[in-house]
């Protein structure tokens, strides 16, 4: 212990000297190339750029391979922009505490640092859509559009990652302090200055109106007020998610952040043309219900994640049920089924059923917990864990039979342990989970 605290002060005392002799800003050449940081200068880097982005990677990692070239790509696009943006990596197989003070547990690991402040980044990893997704980072607050074809050309630009709030009719003003606290989530703009044209293609009653759109769920929906901070910022934080939300892999992680409940239909088959009329009043019902989010998906597309909800091939579908977004959902009683007909006045009958509390608790299918774990943290990690866990087992079960043995040659054990781990990390590509839920 005594030794670990000497060795923890001299940490320290190095950590001391090394920012004594650190390097300055302008000892980066920003010239459009990928920074190489290490140890000596990470800090003085993330200090000196307003916006830089660093790749942990490992020199192994197939992955990692696939990303630099990426990353080389984009770095003179995004050094160019108006407010730039540098892109730096780390050998985080080589500089192994730095990885670990960010919490880099698998490789490649894109951290944005935004003004020294990091989060992860979850983008997308292609050069010119990885520039789109960032441009939202450095983006006016507040865009301001000047005419229809600046609208046009605000969402063309604005891509297909995050929601586009327009305000029709709206002063900036209005919209700039949430604009500001949710500028990692939307894009925000104003415009005065649009035709009539414009309020028919954006399907707007009259203004002024907020119009969100969902670009990647051809969806929109529209807020007409009251403006002030509290409704607004409750339709803000209600619309990071399009109205109603087909359910996969991708969106269910974006579920995993919302506090509202999340209203679940099943249908046989999510492609059919019944269940595309079912999604339209699934709109309505989501824009008449805005404290809860609704989602879907077809029990053909996604067979194991239905069955957790006790619906398979014999159950009368579609099927509704409110979900925690966890382990705990809930039926309404005697309405189990949307049936064929009339299926708008059940939805309504189901969420006032649900609003009365005449529910049913339940509990998510215990066995199949493990696949909607998987689901949740990927194929890839779930395999590792098992794997992990199994080696760990196994392990264990050495190290108890070759105690009885022989005592001294336990330490033995404990560093093949440590290579077969790093073996298996190098063949997965990722390193194995180290924390301990
Ligand atoms: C956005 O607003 C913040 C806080 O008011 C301000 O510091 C920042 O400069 C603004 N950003 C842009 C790009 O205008
Ligand atoms: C918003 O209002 C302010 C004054 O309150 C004004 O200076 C500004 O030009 C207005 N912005 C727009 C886009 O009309």
């Amino acid at each position: 212990m005594p030794r670990m605290r000497l060795h923890i002060i001299f940490l320290l005392l190095f950590c001391r000297f090394e920012t004594g002799i650190s390097w300055t800003a302008d000892q980066f050449k920003v010239d459009g190339k990928v920074l190489e940081l290490d140890e000596s200068n990470f800090d003085s880097a993330i200090s000196s750029f307003d916006y830089i982005l660093v790749d942990f990677y490992a020199p192994w990692c197939s992955h990692c391979k696939h990303l630099s070239p990426q990353l080389d790509e984009a770095a003179p696009v995004l050094a160019g922009l108006k407010e730039p943006i540098v892109i730096a990596k780390v050998n985080a197989d080589k500089f192994t505490r730095l990885a670990s003070k960010h919490d880099v547990d698998a490789y490649p690991t894109l951290k944005l640092f935004i003004h020294g402040v990091s989060m992860e980044y979850y983008g997308p990893r292609q050069s010119d859509r990885l520039v789109q997704y960032l441009k939202k980072f450095v983006a006016p607050n507040v865009s301001i559009l000047t005419s229809d074809s600046a609208i046009s050309g605000f969402i063309k630009e604005a891509g297909t990652f995050f929601p586009i709030f327009i305000g029709f009719g709206l002063n900036e003003t209005v919209l700039s302090n949430l604009a500001v606290k949710y500028k990692k989530r939307a894009w925000f703009s104003v415009t005065k200055d649009f035709s009539s044209k414009a309020m028919v293609l954006y399907d707007l009653e009259k203004v002024p109106a907020l119009v969100v759109i969902h670009p990647n769920y051809k969806q929109q929906s529209i807020f007409y007020g009251p403006f002030e901070d509290k409704f607004l910022e409750d339709f803000i934080k209600q619309n990071f998610l399009p109205p109603v939300v087909p359910l996969n892999h991708e969106t269910l992680k974006l579920l995993k952040d919302e506090e509202r409940k999340i209203v679940l239909t099943i249908t046989a088959d999510e492609n059919e043309d019944q269940s595309q009329n079912l999604v339209k009043l699934l709109k309505e019902a989501a824009s008449a219900n805005r404290d809860l989010v609704f989602g879907y998906f077809g029990l053909k597309q996604w067979e194991d994640f239905a069955d957790k909800f006790e619906a398979n091939e014999k159950t009368k579908l579609p099927k509704m049920i409110v979900w925690n977004g966890d382990e705990e959902y809930f039926s309404v009683i005697d309405i189990e089924s949307l049936g064929d007909e009339d299926q708008g006045s059940r939805i309504s009958q189901f969420l006032e059923g649900y609003r009365q509390g005449r529910t049913e608790k339940k509990t998510v299918k215990v066995p199949l917990f493990m696949g909607l774990f998987k689901s949740v943290v990927g194929i890839g990690a779930f395999f590792i864990i098992f794997i992990v866990v199994t080696m760990m087992i196994i392990m264990i079960v050495l190290m108890v039979i070759i105690s009885k043995d022989n005592e001294p040659l336990t330490n033995d054990s404990h560093d093949k342990v440590g290579h077969a781990e790093s073996s298996e990390a190098e063949n997965s590509q990722y390193r194995p989970e180290k924390k301990e839920d």
